[in-house]
């Protein structure tokens, strides 16, 4: 009869005083608040709050509710915690890990294609936008300074990672960015809250993408925008060639797969989206291609971001048994070749922008 959500409710409007303040903490709009305190005054067939001159004030049994509510959402907190333990453990199998190194990588890598990748990443003024798996805030610092009238909500599953995404954001005073822990494959948001959704380099780690776009879908708007940037390691191509070098490349394809992810995901974000009734889908390949005369990149982009990144997981491929040492350290030497007078390097990042449909389809 009284449901969790009920509790959080009457435990929010008794923090902050109004339905308007607790729709906007627990990420509700109004009406789908006042839906709730609805539903659950009829299913108790008693009023909680009493309204006097604009405020709320509890009722008797709003007051025996707002006290056991305090008791369990404290037990639920707890179970929380403990979940977040059990998350972490589900984290072992993001292959890039939260070292050090891998924030540097990621902000060389968002630094580096920032203009490829988001001379189109902008949103109507006033939109709500969902950042799903916003790691250590790479790609959030410039979208959301790039969309100075919008308000983004940025995820991510791992709290370290959102730590130094806070630290970042506050450094470049952006004050439109909320970062909130949570999962991708069971968001804390109540259907077609957001306008938008913005997603980078997330779907390739995991091993549910489908269940992913659909929980990303029950948050959008209908005629909301779903925009995903992924990469394709299959289009890595550079001169001088090396097999030793496609041998490492392929090693993180081979280690991402046992992971469950899907290195090559690029090629499939048209058929994803299209599998999950999204229209109007639009992909463009985004290349990067580097010689000498584009130092920027030579440093940014096949030092500090691709070989860095094959690099980073060299260990990991190694305990897996996936490539020999010797075969990782030459196929590593020769990425740092291409990165030498006369070299060049290919890559291409797949950008995705689709549309949730207007009218639900049977399985929404
Ligand atoms: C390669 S990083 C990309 C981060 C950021 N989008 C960027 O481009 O810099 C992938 C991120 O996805 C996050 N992630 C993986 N699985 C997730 C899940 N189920 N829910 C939320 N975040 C997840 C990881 O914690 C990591 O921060």
């Amino acid at each position: 009869m009284i449901e969790i959500r009920h509790l959080k409710l009457i435990h929010t409007v008794a923090k902050v005083g109004t339905l308007k303040k607790a729709a906007e903490k627990l990420f509700l709009t109004q009406s789908a608040l006042s839906h709730q305190l609805k539903e659950l005054e009829s299913r108790l067939d008693t009023k909680i709050f009493h309204r006097i001159n604009n405020q709320l004030m509890f009722t008797d049994a709003g007051r025996e509710l707002l006290n056991a509510s305090e008791d369990i959402l404290v037990r639920l907190e707890k179970a929380q915690d403990n979940i977040r333990e059990i998350n972490q453990d589900r984290m072992k199998n993001y292959i890039h890990g939260y070292s050090h190194e891998e924030t540097t990588r990621l902000n060389d890598q968002a630094g580096t294609i920032a203009e490829l990748l988001h001379w189109d990443s902008f949103w109507e003024k006033g939109s709500l936008i969902l950042e799903a798996g916003c790691g250590v805030g790479a790609q959030t610092k410039i979208i959301s300074k790039n969309n100075p009238d919008s308000s983004f909500i940025s995820v991510d599953i791992s709290s370290i990672s959102l730590e130094q995404a806070k630290k970042i954001i506050h450094e470049t005073d952006v004050k439109n960015v909320e970062f909130v822990l949570a999962d991708i494959l069971d968001l804390p948001f109540d259907d077609g809250y957001f306008d938008h959704i913005f997603v980078c380099f997330v779907l390739e780690h995991l091993s549910e993408p489908a269940k992913a776009l659909k929980e990303l879908k029950r948050v959008l708007k209908p005629k909301g925008s779903l925009m995903v940037i992924e990469g394709d390691h299959g289009s890595t191509y550079f001169y001088p060639d090396s097999v030793s070098a496609q041998n490492a490349v392929q090693a993180q394809v081979l280690l991402q797969q046992q992971k469950g992810g899907n290195a090559n995901i690029g090629r499939e974000l048209y058929p994803l989206l299209y599998a999950h009734g999204f229209e109007n889908i639009v992909v463009s390949p985004r290349q990067v291609y580097v010689d000498d005369s584009k130092p920027d990149l030579v440093e940014g982009f096949i030092k500090n971001t691709f070989t860095a990144m094959i690099k980073g997981v060299s260990e990991e491929a190694l305990i897996n048994k996936i490539i020999s040492k010797v075969d990782m350290d030459r196929g590593i030497d020769d990425l740092f070749k291409t990165a030498k007078g006369g070299g060049t390097f290919c890559y291409t990042f797949f950008k995705a922008i689709a549309v949730k449909a207007d009218i639900l389809n049977k399985d929404d």
